[in-house]
């Protein structure tokens, strides 16, 4: 079970309005009560903060926004004395322009550190191809020192590191191990797929040389200790997370593909070009992933990230029903086959927000309003995708109580508290009957309590019904059932197979429940409002 620290917006413990490690150390008691096994914790290296840290200018250090190393190595032994490792997040695809790799680089062609980087001739005003950046505007910056381009797939902060140079993956490794010996417990890669990018051809992602370099970075590194990896992988096939994730452990533990995640937005377009989700395909899709990777991959099973918005608002009701259908959320997909995440705040059904554009800090939000604005969009309908997908909907500080800044930090944030927070807080719900987060803590529990939610096979079921999503895991002793009404009105749950001993393990509407939810003549009734349900059957 791992939880993801967003640390800037975690818990502030100096009053800088900007979250850090002694924070995080202060929370250790509420994530163990949560009962996760790790934290990935977003990047805390030296940054100039370009896009929020994932823009790394030194390695081997902590911003000191964040703290010092030595707080970090504190951080490190103290989550383990509550059976917490910490997972670090390895931004390889590229460093920030203020690296000193980087700084070498751009200084003469001769330069031994220019070859870190990818370059091209070109003419100044005329880079080498159309390639766009994942920020808006060209891949391509021209650098009038060595009379080239370098190549850049996010902003203009970040430039790729050239991987088909043998010293850069070296220094990479050495930094590697460096920090597994502190004791870390594994490794986030940041964009992994992109690594091994070939510009000239137009190639981003699944370059080529991809898994050769996956291969050798896990041999020369991960496979040397007792970690867990997981690669960001946006363009992965079930196909592609057979490699990442072979259980021979060649390249990582497991990969975090995006499929899912990815579909209420329009065909071929830009994740600003809203859709509504397509209910059906979605049960397809996760289908397809849980039954692929069976025996020969693992998933990562997330709603959430610093990336995306939050699912409550996105996929349920954060009104009338937030409680309801963050929990059933939560159970559709903690009864699935892989490792679960949990970023934080998800735990409590923490919610999107509605900002002025000036309360917006994200770095791809903003250049996409000014984008649309220079395209001719209306501003309601640039506002409505940014309410809809902005990062920062993730980012607003985590809510602990209903205090001033929600008991985040003493001086005003770094960006906006969601208002709703003297509603939504952790102090409102730990140790709370009903609460979001006692149904978090007892999912937590459950999938260490009953081994068929690991092992189990994954079986579709009701493929076609336009509302309900629900399924069973099976192994040699025991079954389990999950039915969830994924929509906001009631719906007919008639199931072709009985399972009339079947014992109730979680729902969300327990407490209030005048049918103790028991099975009845293969199971026909009516589920209410986002309603889910897990069940015991033993063989
Ligand atoms: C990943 C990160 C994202 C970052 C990007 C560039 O997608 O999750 O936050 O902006 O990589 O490093
Ligand atoms: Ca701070």
């Amino acid at each position: 079970m791992i939880y993801q620290i967003y640390p800037r917006s975690f818990q502030d413990s100096n009053g800088d309005g900007i979250g850090d490690l002694q924070g995080i150390m202060k929370r250790l008691d509420y994530l163990e009560q949560l009962g996760i096994d790790g934290i990935w914790l977003s990047p805390v290296c030296k940054s100039p903060q370009d896009d929020n840290g994932y823009d790394i200018s030194d390695y081997q250090d902590i911003d000191p926004m964040f703290g010092s190393l030595s707080d970090m190595e504190q951080l490190i032994e103290e989550a383990k004395k509550h059976g917490i490792r910490i997972i670090m997040d390895l931004v390889l695809n590229h460093t920030s322009d203020e690296h000193p790799w980087f700084k070498e680089a751009k200084s003469g062609r001769d330069n031994p550190y220019h070859d870190y980087y990818v370059w091209r001739d070109g003419e100044e005003g005329t880079p080498p191809n159309g390639m766009r950046a994942c920020f808006g505007g060209s891949a391509w910056q021209w650098v009038p020192e060595v009379g080239q381009y370098y190549f850049h797939q996010f902003s203009v902060k970040q430039p790729d590191l050239n991987w088909d140079n043998p010293r850069v993956r070296q220094e990479i490794f050495e930094m590697i191990r460096w920090w597994m010996d502190k004791g870390v417990g594994g490794f986030r890669l940041d964009v992994i797929d992109q690594i091994a990018k070939v510009p000239d051809k137009g190639i981003t992602n699944n370059g080529p040389m991809l898994h050769t370099y996956i291969e050798e970075l896990s041999r020369e590194t991960f496979q040397k200790g007792d970690l867990v990896t997981v690669g960001e992988a946006w363009g992965a096939t079930p196909e592609l997370a057979k490699l990442y994730s072979n259980p021979d452990g060649r390249e990582f533990s497991m990969v975090f593909q995006f499929e899912h995640i990815n579909l209420d937005q329009q065909e071929g377009k830009e994740k600003w070009d809203l859709a509504p989700l397509p209910f059906l395909k979605l049960k397809e899709i996760f289908n397809q992933w849980q039954t692929s990777l069976y025996g020969c991959g693992w998933n990562s099973l997330f709603w959430d990230n610093h990336d995306l918005p939050r699912i409550v608002s996105r996929w349920g009701d954060d009104g009338k029903y937030r409680t309801e259908s963050a929990k059933m959320l939560a159970t559709l997909l903690h009864g699935m086959q892989g490792t679960p995440y949990i970023y934080q705040g998800e735990e409590l059904g923490m919610t999107n927000v509605k900002y002025d554009i000036q309360d917006y800090r994200d770095i791809e939000t903003l250049h996409m309003y000014q984008e649309r604005k220079d395209a001719g969009y209306r501003e309601e309908e640039i506002m409505a995708s940014i309410y809809a997908k902005s990062r920062d909907n993730a980012r607003t500080p985590m809510q602990w109580d209903g205090g001033k800044y929600a008991g985040f930090s003493e001086r005003e944030p770094w960006i906006r508290v969601n208002p709703n927070y003297r509603e939504i807080n952790s102090e409102a719900q730990v140790g709370v009957a009903g609460s979001v987060f006692e149904y978090y803590r007892k999912l937590v529990k459950m999938r260490k309590e009953y081994p068929v939610l690991t092992d189990g096979r994954f079986r579709l079921l009701l493929e076609k019904d336009e509302q309900i999503f629900a399924y069973v895991r099976e192994n040699e002793e025991s079954r389990i059932l999950v039915v969830c009404n994924f929509f906001g009105k009631p719906a007919l749950c008639e199931l072709e197979e009985a399972w009339d001993e079947a014992e109730l393990l979680i729902g969300n509407y327990e407490g209030e429940n005048d049918r103790p939810g028991e099975m009845r003549d293969g199971f026909l009734e009516v589920l209410r409002p986002y309603e889910a349900r897990m069940y015991l059957a033993r063989r």
